[in-house]
């Protein structure tokens, strides 16, 4: 017979300051949530434009890179970690593309999201990159299991 197994993953997102200061958070978690992920740590914090920086520091050499880091440190966000079957694809699929005018109808890029820079959502790209973000915002004891 069949088995179907599920690979239960985990990923990072962040809800970015534009959406936070849109007052939207609630909605793009319940997004989250309707897609079957489970938020299993979450806080808002004022990231400092160093730590964006350190945050981003694999697009170092790229043009946006100095107006990343300091709109990503304009405004509150929240960090979180979700968790559910392929967590990370999920999420990417339904934050959307990158460029908002890209991004597929009903996703949160399309629906939230201003510009490129002013995205609404991060969201880690592969398991590794998930692991490491999550490890950079997060201490093990704040990760809390499924019930
Ligand atoms: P990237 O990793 O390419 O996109 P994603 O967030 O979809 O994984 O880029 C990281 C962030 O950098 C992106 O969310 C917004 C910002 N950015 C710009 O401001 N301008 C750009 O041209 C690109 C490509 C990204």
């Amino acid at each position: 017979h069949q088995e179907f197994t599920m690979t239960i993953e985990r990923t990072f997102s962040i809800i970015k300051p534009d959406a936070v200061a849109k007052n939207v958070v609630g909605e793009i978690q319940s997004r989250f949530e309707k897609a079957g992920l489970r938020i299993i740590a979450s806080k808002m914090i004022r990231l400092t434009p160093e730590i964006a920086g350190k945050f981003y520091e694999v697009h170092k050499a790229r043009p946006f890179y100095n107006d990343l880091c300091s709109y990503m440190s304009s405004g509150p966000v929240v960090v979180q970690v979700l968790e559910g079957d392929g967590a990370v694809l999920k999420n990417r699929d339904i934050m959307g593309a990158t460029n908002p005018k890209d991004a597929a109808p009903g996703t949160i890029r399309a629906d939230f999201a201003e510009s490129i820079d002013a995205n609404a959502v991060h969201g880690s790209d592969a398991p590794e990159t998930a692991a490491q973000e999550i490890a950079f915002f997060f201490s093990g004891t704040e990760l809390c299991d499924r019930p």
